[in-house]
């Protein structure tokens, strides 16, 4: 019988655990909330594989204690693989796969949910409630059908985007630097970012942060935006120059800002600051801001794409352990 452990499961994520184990009687499951560390790892004693998902770095330590049990097929829930040692995981051969689409769908609708409440003015809306202020003025709203939305990166989720803000009526223009032929059929592509920036009044970011495009929207760029433009990323913080942006809002030159993700986002997200000092000044001001809305990186965050995750990384490893070839295999090295 095949065994799989699985680390820092969270309550979220017990539920599909139970209901893979339940649909695979043959491999024996087992899992802890703990993260995988070296000391940790001794836990998947007698395991074929393991199924992990975790900011902290797998490092050479961490997988030598795994490959010390004979584990050495390892499945991630999540997609990035950046926080593993790779020359240590190839010189140890390592097998390792990842989940790169759990539900672009998770992602998509939280963007266009955010971007519809900044034009609604919903936040304002929201305060004016809370203190007893039924008034309507000045508190008025631009219909998501008047909007041209400049979309970036035409991949899996901004697609999903495209769809959704065309469902509302919006008319949307993208750019990518690899066409997709179905799309530029339907005439989607404009031929440079500038032209994007110069034509949208919402301008939502989908693609990966590199290298060559850290701080690609910075004040020069948000000056070549419509004026009352709208930002929204929730890709990835450093695609975005977060001073920049709070002087563009102070400026009145943008109309509002989604902001899922965020360049100094580690160590500050998915923490409880309720009753200790808030560590980023910057970040403070944005969340206080009724034209911004902030969430810390939880557009993925969805019964539909957690399920996804932890199914997918379970099927991963069997076929890891099983000698089979997985679905989505990550190039160790
Ligand atoms: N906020 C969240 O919870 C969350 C969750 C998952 C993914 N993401 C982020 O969403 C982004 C998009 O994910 P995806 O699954 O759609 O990716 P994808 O790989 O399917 O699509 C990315 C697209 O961007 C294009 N591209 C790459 N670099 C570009 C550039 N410099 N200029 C223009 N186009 C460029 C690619 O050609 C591709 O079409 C990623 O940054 C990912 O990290 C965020």
């Amino acid at each position: 019988m095949s065994k799989i452990f699985a680390f820092s499961i969270r309550k979220d994520e017990e539920p599909y655990l139970k209901e893979w184990a339940a649909a695979h009687p043959d491999v024996e499951v087992d899992y802890t909330d703990q993260l995988l560390t070296p000391d940790t790892a001794a836990l998947a004693k007698g395991a074929d594989g393991v199924v992990v998902y975790q900011q902290l770095d797998y490092t050479p330590e961490t997988l030598q204690a795994l490959a010390d049990q004979g584990i050495t097929k390892m499945s991630l829930r999540n997609v990035g693989v950046d926080n593993i040692d790779m020359a240590k995981a190839k010189e140890l051969g390592f097998e390792i796969t990842n989940v790169p689409v759990y539900s672009p769908n998770a992602i998509a609708e939280h963007a266009v949910i955010q971007t519809a409440r900044v034009l609604r003015q919903a936040k304002r809306m929201d305060e004016k409630m809370a203190h007893g202020d039924l008034r309507w003025a000045p508190t008025i709203g631009r219909e998501v059908r008047d909007q041209t939305v400049g979309v970036i990166g035409t991949g899996h989720i901004g697609r999903v985007f495209m769809q959704i803000m065309e469902g509302f009526g919006a008319k949307v223009i993208t750019y990518d630097v690899r066409k997709k032929p179905e799309l530029e059929e339907k005439g989607y592509y404009v031929d440079s970012l500038d032209d994007l920036y110069k034509q949208a009044d919402v301008v939502s970011l989908h693609i990966p942060a590199t290298k060559s495009n850290y701080h690609m929207i910075d004040a020069e760029v948000i000056a070549k935006m419509k004026d009352d433009a709208v930002l929204v990323n929730v890709s990835r913080g450093p695609l975005v120059d977060t001073a920049a942006v709070a002087k563009a809002l102070d400026d009145g030159k943008l109309f509002g800002f989604v902001m899922d993700t965020y360049e100094d986002e580690v160590g500050v997200f998915n923490e409880d600051w309720t009753d200790k000092d808030f560590p980023d000044p910057l970040l403070k001001d944005l969340i206080d801001r009724p034209n911004v809305l902030v969430t810390p990186h939880t557009a993925f965050y969805t019964t539909h794409a957690v399920r996804n995750m932890v199914v997918k990384a379970f099927d991963n490893n069997l076929a890891l352990v099983e000698g089979q070839e997985p679905d989505t295999p990550v190039e160790v090295g």
